[in-house]
């Protein structure tokens, strides 16, 4: 049994249990403890609406704004729930027998279609400010955090998060590329992601297993993966709700943003079977706080067991890894003009399959060669500004390396209304390539 630990958590693999979830009927739990959390929050009207379209339907029933309320009254009902849950699964599945570790932060990933979720006034700022214990004054506080100019002073990482995802709603917000480890998580973390309702391939998690083994670099605060680093194409594991996907908290990976139209409802949770150690390399949040699996089965929950980083670091042994390979750049010192043709190259310089990132004054654009046709456009992806050049691409697509979004190659257009990317003319004269505006 130890095998299949051994196969998960050691070597950046993942694994999908369709059925584990269904004897145990924790679906049908938690969805009618979602029910009932709508109930106490936005009423009985609408919890019997959103019982009879499908809490994938949330979205069309409840505005983004009361979600952190909601959140916070299902957290309070189900949270024991979900440890003895982990604790189950470890013991039945991934063949754990002696005691090892449940962290206490069980994590409520509600997350809306991103043209419905990015059009809420309530903000990650404001959301900081609200006092989630108390749902039944949710609308006085939500008028109220609208109306506060006063919101400068939250930590600086939140700042930088804020930035980062250019102040969009918390519903819509996504994950960028990160080992969870440079998040504050523990190593030989076993992440434990239960779909609960409106999990599709247009909104699951974006998994990189075949590079996570390398030497990736990263940012600070966020720590999302630094750029110039090339990613292989997006997996985004099939995971039918009511199944449980799980995956080595040193796996890369990332959220996809939401091009579906349905609400994703996840649950996750981490377990570890070795005493918990961090990475020093990160000033995120602190998970200090685990329950031992014995202690869960006894229904001892007033104590939870701390280790903080600064105690439990884990001292890295120098290794010489390869990094990633990186796209080439080439820096044009001038303004892209407009309408007016650029010299860029000339054509056997640009390698079939290759990115190149031109480099203007005023502009990002991408220039590459598939199948003798080339093809030129606009770097920035338009959800929150990750350069796409370190992202996978075919002779159809582009996929964002921030949070997977696939971009048609010849008309720009994503999967989102809103999201497109501006296409350039590429002129080859002679063997000479010219760009056009
Ligand atoms: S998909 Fe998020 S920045 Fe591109
Ligand atoms: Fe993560």
């Amino acid at each position: 049994m130890l095998k299949n630990y051994q196969i998960y958590s050691r070597k950046y693999e993942y694994a999908v249990f369709n059925n584990f979830f269904k004897k145990l009927e924790t679906k049908d739990f938690v969805a009618s403890e979602l029910f009932e959390s709508i109930k106490l929050l936005m009423g009985n009207a609408c919890a019997n609406k959103v019982k009879k379209s499908g809490l994938e339907n949330l979205h069309n029933f409840i505005p983004c704004e009361y979600l952190p309320f909601l959140v916070k009254i299902l957290q309070k009902r189900i949270d024991k729930f979900f440890l003895h849950f982990s604790v189950l699964f470890a013991k039945k599945k991934l063949g754990l027998r002696k005691n090892f570790f449940v962290d206490q932060s069980i994590i409520y990933r509600i997350h809306y279609p991103f043209e419905i979720g990015k059009k809420s006034n309530l903000k990650k700022a404001n959301y900081l400010k609200l006092n989630l214990d108390h749902y039944k004054s949710a609308k006085q506080q939500i008028k109220n955090s609208l109306k506060n100019k006063n919101l400068h002073q939250i930590e600086k990482r939140f700042k930088e998060a804020i930035k980062y995802q250019r102040n969009l709603p918390t519903a819509v917000w996504c994950h960028g590329p990160h080992k969870d480890t440079w998040f504050g998580h523990s190593y030989n973390g076993i992440n434990i992601w239960y779909a609960v309702a409106g999990v599709t391939k247009k909104n699951g998690v974006i998994l990189y297993p075949s590079i996570s083994a390398k030497n990736l670099k990263h940012l600070r605060s966020p720590n999302y993966i630094a750029p110039g680093q090339l990613l292989p194409k997006p997996i985004i594991p099939a995971v039918n709700n009511g199944s449980l996907l799980i995956f080595n908290s040193e796996t890369l990976h990332a959220t996809r943003i939401n091009t579906g139209n349905t609400t994703r409802i996840v649950i996750t949770t981490r377990i570890n079977p070795f005493k918990p150690t961090f990475y020093d390399g990160t000033t995120e949040a602190e998970y200090p706080s685990w329950f031992s699996a014995q202690d869960i089965e006894k229904n001892i929950f007033e104590s939870p067991i701390s280790f903080p980083r600064k105690e439990n670091l884990k001292l890295k042994k120098k290794t010489k890894k390869t990094p990633i390979k990186s796209e080439r750049v080439f820096v044009i010192n001038k303004q892209l003009p407009q309408k007016e043709p650029v010299y860029i190259c000339k054509s056997q310089k640009i390698k079939n399959n290759e990115k190149i990132l031109l480099k203007f004054q005023n502009r990002q654009i991408i220039l590459f060669k598939s199948e003798s046709k080339f093809h030129a456009l606009s770097a920035s992806c338009p959800h929150v500004g990750i350069n796409l050049i370190d992202g996978f691409h075919d002779k159809k697509s582009i996929f964002c390396p921030g949070h997977g979004l696939r971009f048609d190659v010849k008309s720009g257009f994503s999967e989102c209304k809103s999201l497109r990317i501006k296409i350039f003319r590429i002129k080859n004269i002679s063997k000479k390539l010219y760009l056009i505006n």
